[in-house]
């Protein structure tokens, strides 16, 4: 077992604690922590929720989403009775405000229990209306004034909008401290996420290149086959700007584009995301079909299988106009990337599940080998594979063995897989873990969820306005509508196309 220092005592408590973000995530997340020894010495989660269970039939459930969801489905090896005893519930309605008395005795009797007192981490796994009245009635408590133990967990989407996302972040700031308020986006944890910034700063060889003179273009894809599923309320407030481009995009858009950080201390890194967020082009209400396209699916096949189009799935209106992808051109307006366009796009019911960022080179300032050597050059490329691949690719030229001069691009691959016999935590594993450590490097900062609204709000308000002429417009298993070819074909480049993984 590896030797490490484990966060201090802690109590969990997770509103939405009956609910499927739980159930999928969270615990699997706490139990996998435990497994590997993160967990403190002294903790205990206390899952809070409307629907009846006692502690026994609590854990009982928790522990088939375990069997289901978690990465160690199987390797359990007896671990989860230990793991179950610090679990409990609490049956209690997140509108009754005097209920909320019973958090803070269950505070006192774990500070009896533990001798000391332990982190007290509010975890709001709950729909995002619940968020600012849990808040509310959260801060009057005593332990919220503790500044360093006490923290509170906000899930995204964090607002519906800038106005919204102002107005929760005003709210919250009468009752924490910053430093306080751990805002999630899960794309954060994940470790080939993580790794941008170790590929970007740990390796002096990336950084002189990675500006406007080296890079032509750069594309960041997050592609699923799943459709509106269970969602279907929930999406249809949200769409795939607030859903997925508003955070997760974003977010990946500028660990891509940040400047070097002179630390790794959580505001410096966060300051560096936020210079980037504030010096992307605003795109004007007037201009956003130059930059935006929109698409919905429609019925069709996935792999055999017949699926309904959005129109038709369970919670959505016949009629509804919400858009399930989203592609949109960002520019950059600083001296690193200035003119280098950032194509993202994002849909449901894609070709297939993948989330990768594409660097693309300039061509070789000149080209001295005869033209039947080159019929397959093409320029370099760096592609970080995100999920479900673990990856990172250089594409170079190489001359092909045999007598004749023929160039051909090659791959250069570091593969999670191959390099290590760890198997990388899940997102909310680090998350959680950086929640009870009290790190926020990962987290959004109120003015970066802010920044992130602002961009993406000429985008919405014109999308809400005007009403899409062509929905549906794309087919189960496609790569999006062909306005989003489009898009990017104006500028004479192509989506680099994801299946079979990595080919041009
Ligand atoms: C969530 C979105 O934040 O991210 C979902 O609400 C989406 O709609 C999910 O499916 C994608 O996450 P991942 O980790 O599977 O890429």
């Amino acid at each position: 077992m590896q030797n490490h220092k484990r966060p201090p005592a802690s109590l969990i408590f997770i509103f939405g604690g009956s609910g499927d973000l739980n159930l999928r995530k969270l615990t699997p997340a706490l139990f996998n922590l435990f497994l590997d020894n993160w967990m403190p010495e002294k903790f205990g989660i206390v899952g809070i929720g409307r629907s009846e269970y006692s502690d026994e039939t609590y854990r009982s459930h928790l522990f088939e989403g375990i069997k289901k969801f978690s990465r160690r489905k199987e390797e359990t090896n007896g671990e989860w009775a230990d793991f179950s005893q610090h679990v409990g519930y609490l049956q209690m309605d997140g509108e009754d405000a005097a209920a909320y008395s019973k958090i803070s005795d269950i505070v006192k009797q774990k500070e009896r229990e533990y001798g000391e007192h332990p982190n007290v981490i509010f975890y709001l796994a709950v729909a995002p209306q619940l968020v600012p009245d849990i808040a509310s009635k959260l801060g009057p408590l005593n332990i919220c004034a503790d500044t360093k133990c006490t923290r509170i967990v906000v899930e995204k989407p964090f607002g519906h909008d800038l106005q919204s996302a102002r107005e929760l972040n005003q709210l919250l700031s009468t009752m924490f401290d910053e430093n306080q308020i751990f805002r999630i986006d899960h794309y954060l944890g994940k470790e080939t996420v993580q790794n941008i910034l170790a590929l970007r700063f740990a390796n002096a060889l990336f950084e002189p290149i990675w500006n406007r003179n080296y890079i032509e273009n750069i594309q960041i894809t997050a592609a699923e086959t799943v459709g509106a599923e269970s969602r279907g309320a929930y999406y249809e407030k949200s769409g795939a700007l607030r859903d997925m481009v508003q955070n997760h995009m974003l977010q990946l858009l500028c660990m891509v584009a940040m400047e070097a950080p002179v630390s790794f201390d959580a505001n410096e890194i966060r300051n560096k995301k936020v210079d980037v967020l504030n010096a992307i082009r605003r795109i004007d209400n007037s201009e956003v079909q130059d930059y935006a396209v929109r698409g919905q699916y429609a019925e069709g096949w996935m792999q055999g299988d017949k699926v309904v189009g959005y129109r038709q799935e369970k919670n959505v209106s016949p009629q509804s106009n919400i858009e399930t992808f989203a592609a949109v051109k960002f520019y950059i307006d600083n001296w690193r990337w200035q003119g280098v366009p950032f194509y993202v796009r994002t849909g449901k019911r894609m070709n297939s599940k993948s989330s990768i960022i594409t660097i693309q080179f300039r061509k070789a300032p000149s080209f001295a080998f005869p033209p039947e050597a080159a019929n397959s050059w093409r320029p370099n490329r760096l592609t970080i594979s995100i999920q479900p691949e673990m990856d990172i690719r250089l594409r170079f030229q190489a001359k092909r063995p045999g007598q004749n001069l023929v160039l051909s691009p090659v791959d250069m691959i570091f593969k999670y897989d191959d390099a290590y016999d760890e198997h990388e935590p899940e997102a909310y594993e680090t998350l959680l873990l950086d929640v009870m450590e009290g790190n926020a490097t990962l987290f959004m900062r109120a003015d970066q969820v802010e920044a992130a609204w602002k961009i993406i709000m000429p985008i919405l308000e014109t999308w809400e306005t005007r009403e899409p002429v062509d929905f549906p417009n794309y087919l189960p298993g496609s790569w999006g509508p062909e306005d989003a070819e489009a898009l990017i074909a104006r500028d004479g480049y192509n989506w680099l196309k994801l299946s079979p993984p990595h080919e041009e």
